[in-house]
């Protein structure tokens, strides 16, 4: 019946018996190219970092030696000064060397400006990092450099490393992980605001009311938080088209559920898209398109496994709080500057074209059109 009701599922299918096989060799290779760029240029910039950091720390010694010297120099003429009678105690702490205050002297020697400036320089040459938001100037490492610098110390046993090859794997699956699910997230949503111009209206109005109205100001993080019916819209996206739409696992012991055995090591296959998604005891009329079932009372009503993009339990998805985060900075611009209209071909939800892989493929002919706000 499906069939029938979505004929371009039958190419696919077609597609998929004879042209699979190249296409995978060919993004394989294309993707062990791409993680393979990245280990290089991170490499490169980790041995450059490196090299920066001798200098830096030939420099710090160059100069806690000259501190020296001076402190040295300073203990002297401490020295000196008391025995002169100078009185040290009357120094204005703003003099910065400019202080005549000191009878007899053209310049400050007083002993609080230059304990001040001394503590300014050691100070100085701690803070070699910037802040970051906790207020840490440790530098910040992503997971390729951590690695890439663990590989490079030749302090930790190999076998405590991962070798070259798994970390193109590492990152081949965080790419695909990443980019290509909240892509068709993407897509999916500015389809719906398309097919829904009444609650893109509402997205819109919310959008101007926490960022204002000067599009070229950008979203902060408190901001997005606060964008509630853009968070609804794409949640109730990612139900009735979710990135990936079928999980697997492998059973680890026999069980039984609902009357059958399931034996140890069974391949399972969880079709998310269908159940629970779109299971009616969970979801009334659901395939219509519906963000109010994510207001807060729906929410705390429903079974928490009803809903389930981003998967459950210890293996579910590790960006999800990044993947909202990325799609609601994304959807937020490109509202602020243009109205979503339907394009020529998808008009409803029935017109959405998709196909199953271990991620949802969007195909041809789900277009949209932007018209510029003035
Ligand atoms: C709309 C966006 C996304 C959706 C719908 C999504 C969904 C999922 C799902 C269903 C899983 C499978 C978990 C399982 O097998 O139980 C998963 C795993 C994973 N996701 Fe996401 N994901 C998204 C975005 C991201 C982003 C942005 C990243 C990284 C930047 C990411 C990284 C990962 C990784 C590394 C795993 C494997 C976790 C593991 O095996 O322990 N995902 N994701």
């Amino acid at each position: 019946m499906r069939l029938l009701k979505q004929p371009w599922l039958l190419n696919a299918i077609l597609f998929k018996v004879f042209a699979n096989k190249k296409r995978e060799a060919n993004a394989s290779r294309q993707a062990r190219a791409v993680a393979e760029a990245i280990i290089t240029r991170v490499k490169d910039k980790l041995l450059q970092d490196n090299i920066k950091r001798e200098v830096i720390t030939r420099r710090e010694e160059h100069k806690v030696r000259q501190e020296n010297v001076y402190r040295e120099a300073l203990t002297n003429r401490e020295g000196k000064s008391s025995q002169n009678n100078l009185n040290l105690d009357t120094c204005n702490e703003n003099c910065l060397g400019n202080c005549t205050k000191l009878e007899g002297k053209d310049t400050c020697q007083c002993k609080c400006n230059s304990r001040n400036y001394h503590e300014n320089i050691l100070e100085h040459s701690k803070n070699t990092g910037n802040p970051n938001e906790t207020g840490n100037t440790a530098p910040l490492y992503n997971f390729v450099e951590v690695i890439i610098q663990d590989q490079l110390n030749p302090n930790i046993p190999k076998h405590d490393v991962l070798t070259h090859d798994e970390l193109v794997s590492e990152i081949i699956v965080m790419l695909f992980a990443g980019m290509d699910t909240t892509k068709t997230a993407n897509v999916i949503v500015l389809i719906m605001l398309a097919l829904h111009p009444t609650i893109q209206q509402e997205v819109f109005n919310e959008i101007q009311t926490v960022m204002g109205t000067d599009p070229t100001v950008a979203s902060t993080y408190n901001q997005l938080q606060e964008l509630h019916v853009l968070t609804r819209v794409i949640k109730e996206s990612l139900r009735l088209f979710p990135s990936a739409p079928l999980l697997g696992r492998t059973t680890a012991e026999e069980f039984q559920i609902d009357g059958h055995t399931i034996p140890k090591g069974a391949a399972i296959w969880v079709p998310i898209f269908s159940s629970p998604h779109r299971d009616p005891n969970y979801w009334p009329n659901p395939d219509r398109f519906d963000p109010d079932r994510f207001l807060p009372s729906e929410t705390e009503a429903r079974n928490p496994n009803a809903y389930i993009p981003f998967s459950i339990g210890a293996r579910n998805c590790i960006g999800q709080k990044y993947a909202m985060l990325q799609m609601k900075t994304m959807i937020s611009t490109i509202l602020r500057r243009y109205r979503i209209l339907p394009g020529e071909q998808c008009k409803r939800i029935e017109d959405i074209r998709w196909e199953f892989h271990l991620t949802m493929k969007l195909l041809d002919g789900n277009d949209i059109r932007l018209e510029p706000r003035e």
